[in-house]
């Protein structure tokens, strides 16, 4: 199997469920540095003209640093027989391990982004803006959730560049 760039018009996924359900790869920087981290939060859709997609990176993660430096990311899908990969990448930090070598990973760049060549699909994105979420509007059941730890989420929205999909 090889990515194969598609029309982004004949882009025909459940967001809902690859994003929220199979979860994916939020990956930024380049070959010799970059990082990965699993997301289950995101959207994609329609800003400025623009074909976007919306990602939610806590500053916390190591992640944040390349996401930060980076004018570019990608975000990658992956086959139910490659669930470990979401396991591992959401549980363990780059800081502390190579995720990479864990999981045998295969970073090219695409468009230039990092990306997974062993992506089942890959969506390669430009940041357009990005802003935090502000602690007064988060509803109470959300802050006891999710931000007992007072880090709140950064959100990128990122222009869709082109979509990759393996054939
Ligand atoms: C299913 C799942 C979904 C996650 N979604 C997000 C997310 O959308 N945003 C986020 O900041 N962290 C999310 N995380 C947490 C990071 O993946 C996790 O903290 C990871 O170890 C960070 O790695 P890093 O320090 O190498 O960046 C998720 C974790 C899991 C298991």
């Amino acid at each position: 199997m090889k990515l194969e760039k598609i029309d982004i018009l004949d882009f025909n996924e459940n967001v809902f469920k690859i994003i929220g359900k199979d979860y994916a790869l939020l990956a930024a920087g380049d070959l010799k540095h970059h990082n990965a981290m699993t997301i289950g939060w995101g959207g994609l859709g329609f800003l400025w003209r623009k074909n976007v997609s919306m990602v939610f990176v806590k500053p916390t993660r190591y992640t944040y640093d390349f996401t930060e430096a980076s004018d570019t990311y990608s975000i990658n899908f992956f086959t139910p027989e490659d669930k470990e990969i979401i396991s591992v990448f959401g549980s363990k930090s780059g800081r502390d391990c190579d995720k990479d070598a864990i999981c045998n990973m295969e970073p090219i760049m695409l468009d230039g982004a990092i990306a997974y060549a062993n992506a089942r699909l890959v969506i390669v994105c430009k940041k357009i803006y990005h802003h935090d979420f502000d602690e007064a509007l988060v509803p109470e059941d959300v802050k006891n959730m999710y931000y007992k730890d007072q880090k709140f989420h950064r959100v990128y929205y990122g222009e869709v560049i082109s979509i990759y999909q393996a054939k």
